[in-house]
């Protein structure tokens, strides 16, 4: 059996030297073409395991591996350097910045043309392009999030990782950052994210974890679980 593209494999540990664990042999994954959720109760665990991910956690066990190759000793910023785009759950933005600064500033690592990439961002989010010269921070909660993801599409990154792109917006700009997301995916870009609307995410998941105490306490495609009858007593509302 082949690798998934991007895996932290049977994840342990947390934060700084002598804290207490708060992964336990937790394992997350998205494949090519893929969009992997990630759900679960509040301190369940996903932002620590996606941080895990990235690189801004001491693994006392366990593995990150992408595209085959073994970046568990990598720092974040030469993660991003291998293609990982990261969207944090705060401070995803500078709001003092320009929309389209965040965007230059997204484009750090950068040292070649940055114009079509910028384009490519306006298309997929055009209130963006109307609002460019704004300060970030007079945006509403969706078109925040919208900057926030455009930054991280501002290296061409390999894969995409999001933790509550839709945290604080109506259901209705809910739907519609979904459907950007998808059309991210259907790039061929692969999104790990995190999800506090676990139906509606789990609707658009090829697979799914739900976390509890920092361990993986369901897997399966986000059809299974979505049918899973615990899944649905326990996470989803009956
Ligand atoms: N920087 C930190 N230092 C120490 N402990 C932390 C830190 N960040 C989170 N924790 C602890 O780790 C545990 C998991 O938190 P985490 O933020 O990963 O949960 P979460 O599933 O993302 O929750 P939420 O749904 O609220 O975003 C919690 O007990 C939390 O208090
Ligand atoms: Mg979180």
């Amino acid at each position: 059996m082949s690798d998934p593209f991007l895996i932290g494999e049977a994840m342990t540990g947390g934060y700084g030297r002598g804290g207490p664990d708060i992964l336990h042999d937790c394992t997350i994954a998205v494949d090519r073409g893929e969009i992997a959720v990630i759900v679960g109760p509040n301190g369940a665990g996903k932002s620590t395991a996606m941080k895990a991910v990235f690189g801004m956690l001491d693994l006392r066990q366990g593995q990150v591996r992408l595209d085959g190759q073994d970046i568990t000793g990598l720092s974040p910023q030469e993660r991003v350097r291998h293609g990982m785009g990261f969207v944090p759950q705060t401070n995803n933005i500078f709001t003092s910045m320009t929309v389209e600064e965040n965007l230059e500033m997204g484009a750090f690592i950068r040292d070649d043309d940055i114009s079509g990439t910028m384009e490519q961002v306006y298309e997929l989010f055009p209130i963006l392009r109307d609002k460019r010269l704004q300060a970030a921070g007079e945006l509403s909660g969706g078109q925040r999030q919208q900057v926030a993801v455009g930054r991280a599409l501002m290296t061409q990154p390999k894969v995409l990782m999001l933790d509550e792109p839709t945290a604080g917006v109506s259901p209705i700009v809910m739907d519609e950052l979904f459907d950007r997301i998808i059309e991210v995916a259907r790039t061929g870009l692969p999104v790990l994210m995190v999800e506090q609307n676990a139906r509606q995410a789990l609707e658009i998941a090829d697979k799914g974890y739900v976390l509890v105490q920092g361990r993986n306490a369901h897997t399966g495609t986000g059809k299974e679980l979505l049918a899973d009858a615990e899944v649905r007593q326990s996470f989803l509302g009956g």
